[in-house]
Formats: C-alpha cells, structure tokens, sequence
C-alpha cells in the first residue's frame, strides 16, 4: 500500500487527507494519506523515508515549505523561483521538489472565470503563499502587480526575487482591477483595517474558511465580485495527486461538499 503525507506544524486543521483519501478511493487506488506534525529537527529523516520507499509523496504545509529544501535533490523551476516547495516525490533516484501552489492558484482563477489578463492587481500580505500567487500572476500576464504589506520589509524582500513588483506602503491603495488578501487577517473573523470603497472589482480572499470572510462581505455588499481560496486549494491538491498517481482526478460537487 503506498502511504502520502501532508507535514505541517500545527497540522490538525489541515483537510487534505480528506480530499486526497476521497480521489484514493474513487479511483481504486491501494494508498492512504495521512496527516503527520513535525518537528524542524525531524525533517531530514521523514524526507529520506521517500527514498527508501517507505513512504511516496509528501505534501509540505508551514512552516515547512521553505525549510524542507536543503533535503531535495532537485527542484522545479517553480520552487527555484518562490522558494517554496508543497509536493515531494521520487523520480529515479532523486527526490524532487514542486510546488503546485503556482498551478492551483492559475486553475482556481480559471476555474471560476476570473481573468487577470492586461489587469492590475494588488496583493495584500507577504506571507508564504505570495511568491506562488506572484509566479502564476505573472505567468498568465497581468499587466502591473502591486504588494503592500503592514511590515514593508517583507515586501521589499518579496520584490529581490520579482522586479516586476510595485511595493506600496500599508494602506496606500492604487488604481486596481484585483485585489487578492493574502495575509491571515479573516481567519478567526477579523477585519482587515483598510478602506477599499470601490465596486465592480474583485475581491479574492485566499482563506476559504470561514467561506466569508470580513473583507469578502464588505466587498460583496459594496457590489464587488468575490472569490475565496477554496479552488486554490482544491487545484494544489488535483495537481499533487496527479505527479503521485498518474491521474488527474475530477473535481465535482461531491469534492466541494469535502470542504463545506
Ligand atoms: P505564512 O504563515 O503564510 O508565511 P505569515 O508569515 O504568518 O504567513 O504572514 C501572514 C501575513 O498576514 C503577513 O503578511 C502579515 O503581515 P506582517 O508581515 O506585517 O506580519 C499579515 N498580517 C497578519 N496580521 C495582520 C494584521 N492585523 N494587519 C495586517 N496584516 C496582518
């Protein structure tokens, strides 16, 4: 049987074994995924369970996905570009890092008929899922991205690896046409302090629980379009399973059910 892994700290909220044992068992697939808390200092050695083969895929969750890439032996461009790894698998004899974060945010934007081409978007945040976000923008052709987060210096640090980024001071909002929250502000039902009285824009919120968050409501009831991140995740997941499976598995209303 082969055995997946999701590695995160905390770890108990995470809902892709759920997704994942769903596909496991609707493609007869002998697997199962767990979910497993780790320790930095236990990271190598859970790593080199993929080389012996005890184990066959790992998803890497935070705080963890910058930090497991000292233990690969090859990255994709993805990873060389965010530093951000979420999928590990074997392939040969090396142990490869991806990152479907990039491709699940593109599928999740197509998917729900969102088009970010020619547009300008603003990012708000800074956290680990920006440069992922920024990659796929970039790659789909927005035409600007500006990123402003309450400590500029992780903004400053996000724009070293993409120049193309605009860092705005936080609360200077610009002329946009898509304005993606990307900090954890919404998580336990706050509001994110800035004034954003605009409408006939998007609103996407990466956080996709609670379903609305404060900044999706506001949004919503000035007569903006929203979107949270639930595509996102559920399109990470698809494009995990389908590099360890060789199968792409649908994504129907039962799989949305999953996440509630
Ligand atoms: P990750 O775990 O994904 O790497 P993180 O590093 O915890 O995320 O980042 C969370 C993001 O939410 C950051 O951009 C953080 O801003 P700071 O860099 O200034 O800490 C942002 N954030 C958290 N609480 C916030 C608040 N009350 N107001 C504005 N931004 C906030």
């Amino acid at each position: 049987m082969k055995k997946f892994f999701v590695i995160g700290n905390p770890i108990s909220h995470s809902l892709s074994p759920e997704l994942h044992n769903f596909w496991i068992k609707k493609n007869k697939i002998n697997a199962v995924y767990d979910k497993i808390k780790l320790e930095e200092s236990e990271l190598k050695d859970f790593i080199n369970k993929l080389r012996n083969e005890e184990i066959h895929g790992i998803n890497v969750t935070v705080p963890f996905k910058n930090k497991v890439i000292k233990y690969l032996d090859k990255l994709s461009l993805e990873v060389e570009t965010t530093d951000s790894v979420n999928t590990i698998y074997k392939s040969g004899n090396d142990i490869i890092g991806h990152n479907t974060d990039v491709a699940g945010f593109e599928l999740g934007l197509r998917h729900s008929k969102i088009n970010v081409l020619h547009k300008s978007i603003l990012i708000l945040g800074a956290g680990g899922v920006v440069p992922s976000i920024i990659y796929s923008l970039l790659s789909m052709g927005c035409k600007k991205i500006f990123l402003s987060n309450r400590t500029i210096e992780k903004a400053e640090n996000i724009k070293k690896k993409f120049d193309e980024v605009e860092v705005l001071e936080w609360k200077k909002i610009p002329d946009f046409d898509i304005v993606i929250n990307a900090t954890s502000v919404g998580l336990k039902g706050e509001s994110l302090d800035l004034d954003l009285n605009t409408k006939d824009k998007v609103f996407y919120d990466v956080i996709y629980n609670p379903k609305e968050t404060q900044f999706l409501k506001k949004a919503r009831e000035n007569g903006n379009r929203i979107e949270n991140g639930k595509f996102m995740f559920i399109y990470q997941a698809n494009q995990s399973f389908s590099i360890w499976n060789n199968i792409i598995p649908k994504i129907d209303d039962e799989v949305l059910k999953i996440l509630g």
